[in-house]
């Protein structure tokens, strides 16, 4: 999929600097051609000259010429901006990414950021309390809604010997990443330019600090419609209540805990082009939440329940024009008829439904078996979750 592209590998300052030269060649073994731009701390971690030999291309690091360099120098940054096919920052320290979401060019890196005409791809890498801190999180939230890519940095053992978010992942990761990102925008994929919200796994309704309602979903097929989402080259918002599973990459991640924190989340994104609801939602929550734990002596037999917000026939029910809502239903008896009735009722164009009777389906499996109906149609799919995500989008948005 890379083979003749060409990636601009833009490196900073941190001690993930020596992964980039590994990165490198996954890029060039993909059939990429590579260049590298560093900035001037960059240089202290590993010396431009492995960076060059790898690449065999001068590496940029001044935006000032000097006596070894050629004659392009004083537009180097122009023209490298328009050579990429893409541009990737691996590592990207704070300091870098602060500089680029407020439009600095003060050295050849982000100077490069700002004359690109391709896609930007920034995998920010630092301690755990740094890319916590609030001024960090501010920027990456920036970094997202100027249009850049951000591929989350993993959790795990860091340079400073804490434990933490912050690493860069693993160059086969980015790869990855980098060869789905390319693929979508050259490729056009079918829901680029779109935005999309999903919704996965349960919500959890306290009746005390240590007892809740909730439900065994493990939001795996909620994750895989969202990567699915992201492959065809949406912008994906992804909302989840407690999961076992690491956040996808490449897209905005909040965690909810309750139905009413769902439905806030959800407001908030409620014009987006397509929503996903495979969240399953508690249909109540406890009428009253006790502060402490309630004894066993003092318990009642009863809980009295009260029910949560329906999210998806709100939205149905304000849907926008050319708005598409999907929607998932988990029966265990009358599927068809359950679901249609859903259909109507909640007004959306589509819902995928799951028999939690049916081998190799339901809640904490890798493979599902599903019905998915709208638009006049009725298709019955299976396979795994992720094979099947991309199904659902496909028939949907006609890419096949
Ligand atoms: N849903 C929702 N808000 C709720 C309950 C469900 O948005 N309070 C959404 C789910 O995310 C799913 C769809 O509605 O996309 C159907 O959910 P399901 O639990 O199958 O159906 P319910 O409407 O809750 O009906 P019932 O429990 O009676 O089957």
């Amino acid at each position: 999929m890379l083979s003749g592209k060409r990636i601009l590998l833009g490196v900073t300052g941190g001690i993930a600097a020596y992964k980039a030269a590994f990165l490198l060649r996954e890029f060039q073994k993909a059939g990429a051609e590579v260049r590298v731009a560093m900035t001037p701390s960059a240089t202290r971690f590993v010396g431009a000259e492995t960076f060059s030999s790898l690449s065999r291309h001068p590496v940029a690091v001044d935006i000032f010429p000097d006596s070894s360099d050629s004659g392009d120098s004083w537009t180097r940054h122009i023209q490298w901006g328009e050579w990429a096919d893409l541009f990737v920052i691996a590592p990207c320290t704070a300091n870098t990414l602060a500089k680029i979401v407020h439009g600095l060019a003060d050295n050849m890196l982000t100077s490069t950021v700002l004359a690109a005409r391709c896609p930007i791809l920034i995998c920010p890498t630092m301690d755990g309390e740094m890319y916590q801190a609030p001024a960090t999180r501010k920027n990456l939230e920036q970094a997202h809604n100027l249009g850049y890519h951000v591929l989350e940095p993993e959790e795990g053992y860091l340079a400073s010997g804490l434990e933490g978010k912050g690493r860069l992942p693993e160059p086969q990761q980015i790869l990855q990443y980098s060869t789905e990102l390319i693929s979508s925008v050259y490729t056009g994929g079918v829901l680029a330019g779109k935005t999309v919200l999903v919704t996965a796994g349960p919500t959890r309704e306290h009746i005390d600090p240590v007892r809740f309602i909730s439900n065994p979903s493990t939001g795996k097929m909620g994750f895989a419609m969202a990567e699915a989402a992201r492959q065809l080259g949406a912008e994906v918002i992804l909302i989840h209540g407690p999961v076992q599973l690491s956040p996808p990459a490449g897209m905005e991640t909040i965690e909810i805990e309750t139905a009413q924190q769902l439905f806030e989340a959800v407001k908030t994104y409620a014009d987006a082009d397509i929503v996903i609801m495979s969240a399953a939602v508690a249909d109540f929550s406890p009428s009253e939440y006790h502060e402490q734990k309630v004894k066993k002596e003092q318990a009642e037999s009863e809980i009295k329940l009260t029910s949560t917000p329906d999210i998806l026939s709100w939205l149905g029910h304000k849907k926008r024009d050319g708005q598409v809502l999907i929607g998932f239903a988990m029966e265990t008896e009358n599927l068809l008829e359950n679901a249609s009735r859903k259909l109507n009722e909640k007004n959306i164009d589509w819902i995928v439904a799951n028999s939690l009777t049916e081998p190799g389906a339901g809640f904490a499996v890798d493979t599902n078996a599903v019905l998915l109906l709208g638009n006049s149609r009725q298709e019955q799919l299976s396979g795994s979750k992720k094979e099947l995500a991309r199904e659902i989008l496909d028939l949907i948005f006609n890419s096949k």
